[in-house]
């Protein structure tokens, strides 16, 4: 989602709406706005871009308002309809919240705010939050600035808020903990935006909150921030702003791809927050505890999905089956939806997708619905149709995907599935309790893992140099790796159209084989985990046919380091795990090998981020 708020003496309804249209790669299913006009509070929104809000609230455009904040939003909870968009207010009508983040634990501080007489209109977990604010407000008669600090101590998640108190009309309360939040300087004037392009042209000051840090944007008053925990100040670090716009919403990346590979760290921890409770020995998900007896009467898993979706859904496969012991087939939704394929009232079908829009895939849910199956989605798109056409399911968390080529939206995915499998094999006991324990372990230190896997970035682009003009481009891998080779070279040629093959290592010599000689690169996924020896035969094989040899290996490798022209090192995980790893080298290689080709990364010819039809 995206944020706005300005405090000052210009009008607000123009500086919030172009704001917003700057904001709106972070969402766009809904938008918002609120206007102060030191009377009234007044506020519209609706389902749609912020072209629907302009729309919707010309009545406003002539509002005299010089406080004023908007949302862009990008659905977590509830699906994006008008009542659900931003900005939401209190019970008493005194408060007003706009949010980007989720909070973890809406679900308990609702039950508790509706025994005390709380009344709720949305499904969102903001609303709740508004309304805690208010509650611990009115309890202790505190200052709203206090009231936030305490409501969000009590808080699990994710956030950047805004929050306006009519009652105190000339301040703005913000919060960080996990979403950005940046504060604009101007003389007599604030500016809040989730980035700083909103206020560019105002000015080129600009703080950034941290996480945990608070602040009171208060008109004629130096700004304070605080630490929320301790309410401890902190000295403010003004910044210079030297970017350009387009730089500031891809976040100061080239391109919204590299931004995403970027993101991989933080979306993976959003994917598994709340969920994964290493410590405690806890992996839980909602859609899946609500279902677990149709999960356990399984007598098979369907995986259905399209593209980079479909990847996943392979290595949910191998995850699965290892981990679960439940027989899983995996298919292409358009494959799948006109064979008349063998679907019983017990099997469980996991549909897969980023958009949650693809049209083969929403075809083949229906489908198996109609055959009696249970259907889950993994979708990252909150609201989307898959989301809603399927009988439970996951989200991702990976916020919005704007680079065609879909790279953080397959990692969160597989980190999904992965959970769905620990969690299925502690329900049959098909995992060790210490296996189980480890894999908690391993999967809470995989961010940090793909932040030590991203250092490989230079290297890449060295690599990238020497096969930009390659034609062919082999991609191998065995079983876990098997699929990150499938998408390894899905990547190359979607972005930088090379034809590229991913190919199970050992069946290389029964066909490609045949294409290797001195100008064919050939990347080879070759953890230390896995079939590390028999890996090493498979690249003594293409060296003995002078292919040349680009090896993603574990940091510390020695045997294929000497047979490889090039190496890319990855941290160790386990086996199951590895394919959250060995995936972000192979995205940063595409990534700079189309663009040292001048290919368009964000919309390559001819693709479509969301595929509706079929
Ligand atoms: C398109 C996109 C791919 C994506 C596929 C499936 O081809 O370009 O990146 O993997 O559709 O999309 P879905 O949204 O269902 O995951």
């Amino acid at each position: 989602c995206g944020i706005v708020g300005y405090i000052g003496y210009r009008e607000a309804y123009p500086i919030v709406i172009k704001g917003l249209k700057r904001l709106e790669y972070r969402g766009y299913d809904s938008a918002g706005i609120m206007l102060y006009d030191g009377n009234d509070v007044a506020i519209s929104k609706t389902k749609g871009k912020v072209s629907d809000l302009e729309e919707k609230s010309k009545a406003l455009s002539e509002s005299k308002a010089t406080i004023g904040m908007g949302h862009t939003r990008w659905a977590t909870h509830g699906v994006p309809n008008d009542v659900n968009s931003h900005p939401h207010v209190s019970n008493s009508g005194n408060l007003v919240i706009i949010h980007n983040g989720i909070i973890e634990n809406y679900e308990p501080l609702k039950k508790e705010l509706i025994k005390r007489g709380y009344t709720f209109t949305s499904d969102t977990d903001t609303e709740v939050l508004v309304n805690l604010i208010e509650d611990v407000q009115k309890k202790d008669n505190l200052k709203i600035g206090k009231a936030v600090q305490v409501a969000l101590n009590q808080v699990v998640g994710a956030y950047a808020i805004c929050v306006f108190d009519k009652q105190k009309p000339d301040e703005i309360i913000v919060a960080r903990l996990g979403s950005p939040l940046a504060i604009g300087l101007g003389e007599n004037e604030f500016f809040i935006a989730s980035d700083a392009s909103p206020f560019i042209e105002y000015t080129s000051n600009a703080i950034y909150l941290e996480d945990e840090e608070m602040a009171i944007v208060r008109l004629h008053k130096p700004l304070k921030i605080r630490k929320i925990k301790d309410d401890s100040l902190v000295d403010p670090y003004v910044q210079e702003l030297q970017m350009n716009l387009e730089q500031i919403e891809k976040g100061g990346y080239d391109h919204f791809m590299l931004k995403e590979i970027y993101e991989q760290p933080n979306v993976i921890k959003d994917t598994y927050r709340g969920r994964l409770l290493a410590n405690q020995g806890i992996i839980q998900m909602a859609g899946v505890e609500d279902n677990i007896e149709r999960f356990l009467n399984a007598q098979r898993i369907l995986i259905i999905a399209c593209g980079t979706s479909w990847h996943a859904g392979l290595v949910a496969e191998y995850v699965i089956e290892e981990f679960a012991r439940i027989p899983v087939e995996v298919e292409y939704a358009s494959e799948f939806r006109y064979r008349n394929p063998i679907i019983n009232k017990e099997d469980v079908v996991i549909a897969i997708s980023q958009s949650g829009e693809t049209a083969d895939t929403l075809a083949a849910i229906k489908l198996a619905k109609e055959k009696g199956a249970f259907v889950f989605g993994v979708c990252n798109v909150v609201g989307s149709s898959i989301s809603r056409e399927t009988h439970a399911g996951a989200y991702t968390h990976a916020g919005p995907e704007i680079g065609v080529a879909s790279t953080k939206a397959f990692t969160t995915q597989i980190t999904v599935l992965t959970m769905l499998a620990l969690r299925l094999a502690k329900a049959k006991g098909t995992l060790s309790n210490s296996d189980f324990h480890r894999y908690l372990q391993e999967l809470e230190v995989i961010p940090e893992k793909v932040a030590e896997a991203l250092e490989s970035n230079e290297t890449a682009k060295e690599i990238a140099e020497k096969f930009k003009d390659a034609s062919n481009c082999l991609y191998l891998g065995r079983g876990y790796n098997f699929p990150v080779a499938l998408e390894g070279a899905l990547k190359l040629k979607e972005i930088s159209y090379i034809h590229a093959e991913g190919y199970p290592a050992a069946e290389m010599k029964h066909g490609p084989i045949a294409l290797i000689d001195e100008q064919m690169p050939v990347v080879v996924i070759a953890p230390k985990q896995g079939h590390y020896d028999k890996v090493v035969s498979n690249i003594q094989e293409i060296k003995s046919r002078s292919g040349k040899i680009i090896a993603v290996v574990t940091k510390g490798d020695v045997q294929v380091k000497q047979l490889a022209d090039h190496i890319i090192e990855i941290p160790e995980t386990s086996d199951a795990l590895s394919p959250l790893i060995t995936t972000i080298p192979l995205q940063l290689l595409s990534y700079h090998i189309a663009v040292l080709r001048g290919c368009n990364v964000d919309q390559p010819r001819n693709l479509a981020k969301s595929v509706t039809v079929e």
